[in-house]
């Protein structure tokens, strides 16, 4: 992105010198194939396509707002992470990021595995027909009839995460006369930001069991002394929207110790640990994610080095990646509604959206880009703001970017990399209805999740 380019009217940082924000890309109709999905494009008349179908097209067919998903563009992710791991590795989708009934066949026809975390996950992947050997049960606070549930099903793992989880499930699972495969999550020791990792000496959160006070050898102890317990392995998860890979390291290299201290104390070699997700995508064309075959690489080669100087055996490594898979796949098609120049500020831009649907915004300060998609323009970029329909001054979903100074109402916009944590954390607010999930692929759309309508507002309020 060129930064000595200058934007038309006031410029935001005149103004707010401390603020945030790049300057225009050179030809805004330019599309960055970073932080689209990969069928994106643009046709000869201008107007944005993904999988072969125009917005125009969608927009009348699905309406707005709407999540479009590039089903090809999913299956490839999947694939080449199932590829970068091997054979002696598995890829645990993270269902949080985004979860529906078509994505759990995707998975399971890409040879993923799927790590869910509720109920609902679990029952979504169970109809859908994954099978339960190949499903990951998480949670810090699983419930009884959670547990049951995972148990009767035959789910392949259950993580642990509490000393009083340890004895439920095995409870549960003596109770139904199993064995139950477990993992114990650890809390390591790292706290992993955006572009960032700090190493903390103490854990302040509530996932886990701490390793640095001698709990989590203490939880293999219990776990291992239990009939319904089959302990395969110890999980660990630093953080989310991660590029740099010294955290995964510190990660690897206290997990490995751990299970050498194991070793050594009960003469076992435990046989798998997970790595968790986390990591990062590229929300603007600042970011530099790192490819599935580099990130594999580099865990497997620091999970080696520490089991050679540990002598222990490698054990099979498992990876979560949500963010990862299912975040670049998708845009986000809104109209534009209203237009508020603010003199010597912004440009305000309403869309019929907002933090509704995507809440990563006001929530965690997050970074997006945006891109008129209807037609392209040879206006001069303007600073932008693009805001909701939502109550709220904090309804943002684009801070700064920019976009043609001869933006319309009635034009359509898109926010691309909203594939994760958009769609599985709308909400109703304002009595919203949340926006449909239209998979595209081949010349062909259809709706995964369908819009919410007034009815189904009225059907949940029984008066
Ligand atoms: N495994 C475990 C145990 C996790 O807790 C998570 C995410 C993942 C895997 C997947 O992480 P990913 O690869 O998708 O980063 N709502 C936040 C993200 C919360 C992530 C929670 N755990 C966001 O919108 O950024």
């Amino acid at each position: 992105m060129s930064r000595s380019a200058h934007p038309a009217g006031p410029r935001h940082a005149d103004v707010f010198p401390e603020a945030h924000y790049s300057a225009p890309a050179a030809d805004l109709n330019v599309l960055d194939e970073k932080v689209w999905a990969r069928t994106v494009t643009r046709d000869a008349d201008g107007a944005l396509t993904v999988g072969g179908i125009t917005v125009a097209r969608l927009a009348e067919e699905f309406g707005t707002p709407a999540y479009f998903l590039d089903e090809s563009d999913f299956r490839a992710r999947c694939r080449a992470w199932a590829d970068a791991f091997g054979p002696d590795a598995d890829v645990f989708y993270a269902g949080k990021a985004f979860l529906s009934r078509a994505v759990v066949r995707w998975l399971k026809e890409e040879g993923l595995n799927l790590d869910v975390c509720s109920g609902g996950e679990l029952t979504t992947a169970l109809d859908a027909g994954m099978p339960a050997e190949r499903i990951a049960f998480h949670g810090n606070n699983k419930t009884v009839a959670e547990i049951e549930r995972a148990v009767e099903t035959g789910v392949g793992r259950i993580v642990l995460d509490s000393f009083q989880e340890i004895v439920r499930v095995a409870h549960i699972a003596q109770r139904h006369g199993v064995r139950q495969r477990v993992q114990i999550r650890v809390t390591v020791g790292v706290e992993a930001h955006t572009h960032e990792f700090i190493a903390t000496a103490h854990e302040d959160q509530k996932f886990g069991i701490a390793l640095a006070d001698g709990q989590a050898a203490e939880a293999v102890r219990r776990a291992l002394a239990l009939d319904g317990l089959e302990l395969i392995g110890v999980h660990s998860h630093i953080g989310s929207q991660i590029f740099d890979m010294a955290g995964f390291e510190v990660s690897a290299r206290r997990v490995v110790q751990l299970l050498a201290e194991i070793r050594d104390e009960h003469g076992i070699e435990l046989p798998e640990i997970d790595l968790g997700g986390g990591l990062g995508i590229a929300y603007t064309s600042e970011d530099d994610p790192r490819e599935p075959h580099e990130i594999a690489k580099a865990l497997s080669d620091i999970v080696t080095r520490e089991c050679e100087s540990a002598n222990l055996r490698t054990p099979r490594i498992s990876v979560e990646p949500g963010r990862a898979i299912v975040g670049p796949t998708a845009f986000t098609l809104y109209e534009v509604g209203t237009i508020k120049p603010l003199e010597g500020l912004r440009t305000y831009v309403s869309v019929d959206g907002g933090m509704s649907d995507n809440i990563r915004t006001a929530l965690y300060d997050a970074e997006y880009s945006v891109a008129l998609v209807s037609r392209t323009s040879d206006a001069e970029p303007m600073l932008v703001r693009v805001v909701g329909k939502h109550c709220e001054s904090g309804d943002i979903v684009v801070k700064d970017a920019f976009l043609p100074a001869d933006l319309a109402p009635g034009d359509l916009i898109a926010v691309p990399a909203t594939g994760a944590y958009c769609r599985s954390m709308a909400s109703n607010y304002n009595h919203a209805l949340r926006p449909p999930v239209v998979a595209v692929r081949d010349g062909e759309a259809r709706v995964i999740v369908r819009r919410e309508t007034e009815e189904d507002l009225l059907r949940l309020d029984v008066g």
